[in-house]
């Protein structure tokens, strides 16, 4: 097999690359070693930010997400018995869209199937390989053969656990990390949501997030330790904690919970997010705690970086924006990184032997919702920083 870019791994970061070189006339395989199946079921974080919104739309990926998915004006913040409002809308005039990460993994595999592109589905034991030279391999087995795919780009889109990084030669890459002392407990329940808008709780008991994706489909969060097991957390505790933790703030309708999982919570950054002619994108070159909901985004964002500077290259010979790759990126993974921790260490429960950082918290909480300069920062980071 060859082509231009082979691409490992078919999450968004994947899917959309695929989709946007073949926009460019640019030609890609796709390889996955789940199922198509799997990956579209899998339950991700919602939230898509205005500017990858427009982007999905502007590339013809964002019909069903137009009609589909839910525009907020904004977010709720639930402590000390009360509930805060933050009006993106009117602070920086844009907002934000609920919207499945499965949903979008969807729409991007059918329209890459509908336009006759290769996703190579339950491919095991990827390898990549040659990406120091112009002719880098991927190589792997699928249905019992082994196969090799020649191109002259590699795109690792493989997630925090793919093969991609560690393949780059040890000393190259320098990595940033932070684990965090705690998980989320992740719900998808029947039911309806408690507010037509997101809540963030903050709660001495620990942190919840009451968000959803369809009139009667809520997906909830509950702060738990990070090694803790969802079997630990059968239905009627699950109620109780969320009932709790939103301190009264809205109404909560219990449901049928249909799926839970526990998330440990980490922060790591690869630098650079290149090697020669391997390009890590999305999860693979960083990860960040979900409060915020960055992750989907981030992961758009470097592979419209990316595509970009592959179309220059192919269309002009010019290898300066693949040079600049990591570092464009890397400005927005950042300032991403800094927002998700600023979130992370403002509602989640830090230290139970002394109340210093609940107090410091509360306050924070108070001055974000009572605060218009406050509220408009938090408001641009949450809808997406603007492009440069
Ligand atoms: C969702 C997930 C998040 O991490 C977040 O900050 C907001 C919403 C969600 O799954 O809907």
């Amino acid at each position: 097999m060859r082509t231009q870019v082979g691409i490992v791994g078919a999450g968004p970061a994947g899917l959309m690359l695929s989709h946007l070189l073949q926009r460019a006339g640019i030609d890609s395989i796709v390889i996955e070693n789940r199922s198509n199946q799997y990956i579209e079921h899998r339950v991700r974080a919602g939230v898509i930010e205005h500017w990858a919104r427009e982007f999905l739309i502007e590339t013809g990926v964002g019909a069903r997400l137009e009609r589909e998915g839910l525009i907020h004006r904004g977010v709720n913040f639930a402590f000390a018995g009360n509930l805060h409002e933050i009006d993106f809308q009117a602070l920086v005039g844009r907002g934000i869209t609920i919207y499945g990460q499965q949903e979008v993994v969807k729409d991007l595999v059918a329209a890459r199937l509908a336009a006759g592109g290769a996703i190579l589905f339950e491919a095991a034991g990827a390898s990549v390989h040659d990406f120091d030279t112009d002719k880098p391999k991927i190589r792997f087995t699928r249905g019992g053969r082994a196969e090799t795919i020649d191109c002259d780009f590699i795109a690792g889109c493989d997630g925090f656990h793919g093969v991609s990084r560690p393949s780059v030669p040890a000393g190259v890459l320098t990595t940033y990390d932070r684990v965090y002392p705690f998980g989320w407990l992740g719900i998808l329940s029947q039911s309806p949501p408690p507010n037509k808008e997101l809540i963030y709780a903050f709660h001495e008991r620990g942190f919840a997030l009451y968000s959803m994706r369809e009139p009667m489909v809520s997906r909830l969060y509950i702060q738990c330790d990070p090694d803790d097991d969802a079997d630990n957390w059968p239905d009627a505790k699950i109620w109780e904690e969320l009932h709790l933790r939103l301190g009264g703030t809205a109404k909560l309708v219990e449901g049928k919970v249909m799926q839970k999982s526990v998330t440990p919570m980490r922060a790591f950054v690869t630098e650079p997010m290149q090697y020669k002619r391997l390009f890590l994108a999305g999860d693979a070159a960083h990860i960040v705690p979900p409060t915020g909901a960055k992750g989907m985004n981030l992961a758009i964002a470097d592979v419209r970086v990316l595509a970009r500077a592959l179309d220059g290259f192919y269309r002009e010979q010019r290898s300066d924006l693949l040079e600049a790759y990591s570092a464009t990126c890397l400005k927005r993974v950042w300032k991403a990184q800094r927002f998700s921790y600023w979130m992370t260490m403002m509602l989640h429960r830090l230290n139970r032997e002394n109340d210093f950082d609940l107090r410091r918290q509360l306050a924070e909480l108070d001055y974000v919702t009572s605060s218009k300069a406050a509220a408009t920062s938090l408001a641009e980071n949450y809808v997406g920083l603007p492009f440069e």
